[in-house]
């Protein structure tokens, strides 16, 4: 079959496009011949080995992928041969990735895609908007009626999240550069804030003089001694970006109030999480309510080009979907 794949880990031009041998399901996995993949900022790490994980050489890289069912081992109960499926946690602990004609995943990772779906809009929000629901609701225990700030809220990660903080009952405050201000008021924020405009931390605390209950930065800035002194009693900020950042803890602040800060990658949510995330992605996609900003397909042997350029910070708010079937 056809993947792009390493042979180890490295800058973008290791991958690598062409035949590699199909692998073969185990009897709880499921073959899935792949429609799709998209490109996660998380591929790169694991590529590059910034985020060190079991890997086995040729390694398939990519996270998600979308596809029908080639073939169910004699223990799957669920999936038929033909089912349209999707999934986001392949290439990482020991799984190949999904950037392949053919990729095996064990049954328990793998959901259906519900009628009427177009599987390159899924594909391109299964990755963003799954960490968006662990966000909110498995790290983030976000309650109907609270404030929630995003920050970055334009981007993958951010929209999804004003999505569904919004959908859950809770207020939206939003931060984004001017130009994507409607953007995220269309997708639910009840108020939107330049980020580079003057004295953002006053203007968000005019705007929740009770505090913030739940604080998402998905640029990563994790100004820690402004967005806690941001929160109310019990509030939590949770790290999801900026690996590179020393923040300044204000442990008066912190814990004089209850308040705490968590962090989590997607890349250890348990099946139960990740399955649960799928049930809820599902619905609103099913709904129309879940899509990219903007998608651009290209072929699967774009895989190192889309790369480097996700690395260049040229895909801003724009998700690249590789198809197996585009020449
Ligand atoms: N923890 C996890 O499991 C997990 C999972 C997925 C992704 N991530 C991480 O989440 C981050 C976001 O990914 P993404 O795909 O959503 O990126 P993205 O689409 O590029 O979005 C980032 C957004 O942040 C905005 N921004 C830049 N600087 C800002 C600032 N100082 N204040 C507020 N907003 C600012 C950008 O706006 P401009 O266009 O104006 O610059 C952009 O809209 C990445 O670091 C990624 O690695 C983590």
């Amino acid at each position: 079959m056809r993947a792009a794949y390493i042979r180890e880990l490295g800058p973008a031009d290791v991958i690598r496009y062409g035949e590699i041998p199909a692998p073969v399901p185990g009897p709880t996995d499921v073959l899935v011949a792949v429609r799709a993949t998209a490109v996660d900022p998380v591929d790169t790490f694991v590529r590059s080995g910034l985020f060190p994980t079991h890997l086995t050489f040729p390694f398939v890289v990519g996270r998600d992928l979308v596809g029908t069912v080639a073939e169910a081992g004699p223990g799957v109960t669920g999936f038929r041969v033909g089912d349209r499926v999707w999934c986001n946690s392949l290439g990482h602990e020991g799984r190949q990735g999904a950037a392949a004609e053919r990729a095996v995943v064990a049954a328990d990772r793998l959901y259906h895609l519900p009628d009427g779906v177009d599987p390159d809009t899924a594909v391109a929000v299964v990755h963003p908007a799954a960490t968006a629901y662990l966000a909110l609701f498995v790290h983030g225990r976000l309650r109907a009626g609270e404030t929630v700030l995003v920050a970055g809220a334009a981007g993958n990660v951010g929209s999804a999240l004003v999505t569904m903080a919004a959908r859950a009952g809770a207020r939206v405050l939003a931060t984004a550069g001017p130009r994507d201000a409607a953007y995220c008021a269309e997708s639910g924020a009840a108020e939107v804030f330049d980020y580079r405009g003057p004295d953002l931390a006053g203007t968000i605390r005019g705007a929740a003089p009770s505090g913030v209950d739940l604080y998402l930065d998905t640029a990563g800035v994790n100004d820690l001694e402004t967005s806690v002194a941001l929160l109310a009693r019990r509030g939590r900020v949770v790290l999801l970006a900026g690996a590179g950042t020393r923040p300044v803890l204000p442990a008066a602040a912190l814990y004089m109030n209850d308040r705490s800060v968590v962090g989590f990658v997607i890349s250890h949510a348990t099946t139960d999480e990740l399955a649960e995330a799928a049930g809820y992605i599902n619905d609103l996609l099913g709904r129309g309510a879940l899509r990219a900003r903007r998608t651009e397909i290209l072929p699967l042997s774009a895989a190192g080009a889309v790369h480097a350029r996700l690395e260049r910070g040229e895909l801003h708010g724009r998700r690249v979907v590789l198809r197996t079937d585009v020449p």
